[in-house]
């Protein structure tokens, strides 16, 4: 952080490009420019000068931990799969990016395919599998597409196949499509989905790491996690360590969106602020107009307040401020943002979401979007506040999976943060954002 912030001193604030590097660069429909680009570079480092425990080696000494949103350490689950026993192993990428707001991974299937498919064989070799999977949203059909042509060019150049560069090693990949379920982003969901099943999450533990597709070893990564990973072992580990911070080295895809000049993605270094995002690369809130709040990570996000836009954005500094990371979206609104609308809109969207397996998630998501709603049209009391927490708590408490168990983070936020504007709501039958009906609908 220290070298990116002098080496953009006197000059435009840099994207520092790790996953991105590529991406709007090659054509990346030609595997010969991923190559002129050193790609494929670090597969053949891996397959030819390094063991499976020095790739875990490095990626721990890395310090790289998951950017799906949970921050998991990358090294410890590889070495997870590594030692658990079984007669066959699977790497499966996580490419079903669908947390409102979020379109990093989008960004990195579509520019860089190759870097996803080097990324999984690297990881085939290092835990002992022969075979791949690439859950990719059902929307995304560009990069459906275009992994599908880089699998085939990557298998007639010899990167995917049997015995690849003459090794042992052999490794391929299949696709298999999403079809419209956010929750097969949970990744047990996801397993069932490729197995044919309702995506339906399973309880954990076990862990995939043990028991995943089939029942099997699996290593579940999200995109941008394993597009680090070719990166990681060109350079090395001390190379990636001199970005972002110590407990959360390299850097981090965002989605900016909302109320600002500019939106779009931008990759910059752990530890970073919201207020440099939104004043550098966002430039600044549109006029007239001033920050109220950010909606960090889509759904299973925080709300952060004004008050928390100079703690540095990684998974420790937020984690200390009782915040969450997320997936990577931001989601930047104004003083004409209602809070109890924002997370009404939420609770609509998990409430429609959840797979309905357990009660806990299936009624408290329901129940927590009707009071929201009769907060908003004027008839809702005091007490109906004190049910939303209790919903919280039982929800994040009881519930299989993270989609009920951070559904009622919105609803602590808003209360946490701008009770008095919720409270208006109720003792005035005012919305001070002058978004909310007031009046039941009809
Ligand atoms: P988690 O913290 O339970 O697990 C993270 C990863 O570590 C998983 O792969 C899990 O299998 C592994 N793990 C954890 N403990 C383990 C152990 N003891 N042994 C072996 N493996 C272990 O988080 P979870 O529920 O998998 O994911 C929640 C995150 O997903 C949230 O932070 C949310 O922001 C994010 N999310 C991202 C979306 C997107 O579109 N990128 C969509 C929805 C949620
Ligand atoms: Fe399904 Fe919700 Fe239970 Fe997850 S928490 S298993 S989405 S009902």
């Amino acid at each position: 952080r220290i070298a990116w912030l002098s080496a953009r001193k006197g000059t435009l604030p840099a994207e520092q490009r790790i996953v991105l590097e590529r991406a709007g660069i090659i054509d990346p429909e030609s595997i010969e420019d991923y190559i002129v680009h050193d790609g494929y570079q670090a597969l053949v480092k891996t397959l030819t000068t390094m063991t499976p425990a020095d790739v875990i080696a490095e990626l721990e000494k890395s310090g790289l931990r998951g950017r799906g949103g949970a921050g998991f350490p990358t090294g410890t689950k590889w070495k997870f799969v590594s030692k658990a026993n079984g007669k066959k192993k699977y790497v499966v990428c996580n490419a079903d990016e669908s947390e409102p707001g979020t379109f990093k991974d989008r960004l990195i299937l579509e520019g860089d395919p190759h870097s996803i498919i080097e990324a999984m064989t690297i990881a085939g070799y290092t835990i002992g599998a022969s075979e791949g999977y690439i859950y990719i949203r059902g929307e995304y059909t560009l990069a459906q597409e275009r992994m599908f042509r880089a699998i085939l060019k990557a298998r007639e150049m010899g990167f995917l196949g049997k015995n690849i560069f003459d090794t042992d090693f052999s490794f391929d990949i299949h696709i298999h499509s999403g079809a419209g379920a956010y929750i097969c982003g949970e990744e047990t969901a996801l397993i069932e989905s490729i197995e044919g099943k309702p995506g339906i999450p399973r309880a954990r533990p076990p862990f995939p790491t043990t028991n995943g597709l089939w029942g099997m070893p699996t290593l579940v990564n999200n995109v941008e996690t394993l597009a680090n990973v070719p990166a990681i072992l060109r350079h090395g580990a001390i190379w990636y360590r001199s970005f972002g911070t110590p407990s959360s080295p390299g850097t981090k895809v965002y989605t900016m969106l909302g109320n600002v000049n500019v939106t779009g993605v931008v990759e910059v270094p752990m530890g970073i602020t919201l207020r440099e995002i939104v004043t550098i690369y966002a430039k600044g809130m549109k006029k007239g107009s001033s920050f109220k709040l950010a909606q960090t990570g889509g759904s299973s996000g925080s709300v952060i307040p004004a008050s928390l836009q100079d703690t540095p954005m990684d998974f420790d500094s937020f984690s200390k401020a009782g915040v969450a990371l997320g997936s990577g979206a931001l989601l930047i609104c104004d003083e004409d943002t209602c809070v109890v609308d924002l997370a009404k809109t939420l609770l609509n969207f998990f409430r429609v979401e959840s797979c309905g397996k357990c009660n806990p998630c299936r009624i408290g998501t329901q129940r927590a979007f009707d009071i929201l709603t009769s907060i908003t049209e004027g008839t809702a009391s005091l007490k109906d506040l004190d049910t939303l927490l209790e919903l919280s708590s039982n929800m994040a408490q009881m519930s299989n999976c993270g989609l009920g168990q951070t559904a009622g983070t919105p609803l602590t936020d808003i209360l946490k943060y701008f009770r008095a504007e919720v409270e208006a709501h109720i003792r005035l039958k005012v919305c001070p954002a002058g978004v909310c009906p007031m009046k039941p609908y009809i």
